[in-house]
């Protein structure tokens, strides 16, 4: 069981099962994708801390320190930063 702190603000727990985009939707965040498979770059965001796993083909641009969290599974606890998402409504 890994934690995920995403932006200062929102720890997340998750395991190694899921990529850091499936565990951000899990915990309620609406990550901002498009492809989810390593092409465009909308997931891009920083590392700040730990390490990540990538499990499909990276076509799109990342700095040093950045990764694609669509295509990413940690491998310790995570400290990321600049994660675009928005809080998903509760439906009834
Ligand atoms: S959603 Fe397209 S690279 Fe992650």
């Amino acid at each position: 069981m890994f934690t995920f702190t995403i932006n200062s603000i929102a720890p997340i727990l998750t395991t190694s099962e899921h990529t850091v985009l499936e565990a951000m939707e899990s915990a309620g965040l609406q990550a901002e994708y498009h492809c989810r498979d390593g092409h465009c770059g909308a997931c891009r965001c920083e590392l700040v801390n730990g390490e990540i796993e990538e499990t499909g083909f990276k076509m799109a641009y990342t700095s040093a320190n950045e990764i694609l969290p669509c295509i990413s599974k940690a491998k310790s606890n995570l400290v990321l930063s600049k994660v675009n998402y928005q809080i998903k409504a509760k439906s009834a």
